[in-house]
C-alpha cells in the first residue's frame, strides 16, 4: 500500500495540536490529587493518560495494522511495518507545577527507522515536524541548526536523572566541564522540547542518559532533517533504544562527542 506522508504528516500535526489543547485545558482545573508515582521522582498524572488514549483513537485509523507504542502504555499494539511511538505529554513535572515547556512527541517509523517526527510544544503554541523527503519546520517556517563551530562559544542542553543515578559521578563532572567550557547548560524539563530547540538552533548541542524511545524518537528525526548529528555515548547509532544520546549541530559535533565520551562511556558511579 502506498501512504502518503503530507497527508498523513498533517494529519499527526492536527493530532499533536488536539492533545495539546486538551492538556491546557486540563491544567486550568489541575489538582495534586491528580497525580500518581510510577517509580522514584517519576510523575503521572489523568492528563498523561487522557492525552495518550485521545492520540490513539486518532492515530489507529491513519495507517492500517501500525503498532502503538506510548509511555503510559494505555494501548500497545505490536503491528507489523510502521510503529507509533507517543510521549502524550513530555515533561509531566513541568506540567504538574504549572511550568513550561511541555510538549506531545510523535513519531512514525518504518521498520526501526523513524520516517515522521512531530512536537507540539504547548506554551509557545509551536509545532517543530519533519518527515521522509522534507526539511525540519515549526509552524510553517524551515528551520535549521545553529552554525556554531566551537565548544566554547556553544550553548548546551541536558536533563537531569531522577531515579537511574549509575552514571551521576561522570555526569556531574561533565557539567562541570560545561561550565567552564562553554556558555552554559539548560536543563528545560522536556527532552522532546531539548531536541526540537536544538533543530531550530536555539541549542547547539544536547546530552542525556536514561531517556526513552518515546522523549527522543520523533525530536532525533526533526533534528536529523534540521542538518543536525546524533550518537549514542560511544558514536553508534543505538540513541532511540539505547538510553544514551548525543545531539548537536553538524560542526560541532566531533567535539562535542568527544568531551562526553570522555567522561560518560564506561561510567558506573554512585
Ligand atoms: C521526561 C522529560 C525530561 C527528562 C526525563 C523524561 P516525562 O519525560 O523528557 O526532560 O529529563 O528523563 O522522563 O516523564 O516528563 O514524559
Ligand atoms: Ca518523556
Ligand atoms: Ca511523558
Amino acid at each position: 500500500m502506498k501512504l502518503n506522508f503530507d497527508k498523513i504528516g498533517k494529519s499527526v500535526i492536527a493530532t499533536a495540536r488536539e492533545a495539546g489543547s486538551l492538556i491546557q485545558k486540563e491544567r486550568e482545573s489541575f489538582t495534586s490529587d491528580q497525580i500518581s508515582t510510577k517509580g522514584l521522582h517519576d510523575f503521572v498524572t489523568n492528563v498523561d493518560k487522557a492525552s495518550e488514549e485521545f492520540i490513539y483513537s486518532k492515530l489507529k485509523n491513519l495507517i492500517p495494522n501500525a503498532g502503538f507504542l506510548a509511555e503510559e502504555q494505555t494501548n500497545e499494539v505490536l503491528g507489523d511495518v510502521y510503529k507509533w511511538i507517543v510521549d502524550p505529554l513530555d515533561g509531566t513535572t513541568n506540567f504538574i507545577h504549572g511550568l513550561y515547556p511541555y510538549s506531545v512527541s510523535i513519531a512514525l517509523l518504518r521498520e526501526d527507522k523513524v520516517i515522521l517526527g512531530v512536537i507540539y510544544e504547548v506554551g509557545a503554541d509551536e509545532v517543530f515536524y519533519a518527515w521522509e523527503g522534507t526539511p525540519a519546520y515549526c509552524n510553517g517556517n524551515k528551520i535549521k541548526v545553529s552554525k556554531t563551530a566551537l565548544l566554547k562559544d556553544s550553548l548546551i542542553a541536558t536533563g537531569f536523572p531522577y531515579s537511574n543515578f549509575s552514571k551521576l559521578n561522570a555526569f556531574i563532572e561533565s557539567m562541570v566541564y560545561f561550565m567552564k567550557n562553554s556558555h552554559g547548560l539548560r536543563r528545560l524539563g522536556s527532552a522532546a522540547t531539548d531536541l526540537a530547540y536544538l533543530a531550530r538552533g536555539d541549542f547547539d548541542a544536547f546530552y542525556e542518559y536514561d531517556l526513552s524511545p518515546w522523549d527522543v524518537a520523533a525530536g532525533v528525526f526533526i533534528v536529523q532533517q534540521a542538518g543536525g548529528k546524533l550518537s549514542d555515548f560511544s558514536g553508534g547509532n543505538d540513541y532511540i533504544f539505547g538510553k544514551e544520546i548525543i545531539a548537536s549541530n553538524d560542526l560541532l559535533r566531533d567535539e562535542f562527542y568527544s568531551t562526553i565520551h570522555k567522561f560518560m562511556e564506561d561510567s558506573v558511579s554512585n
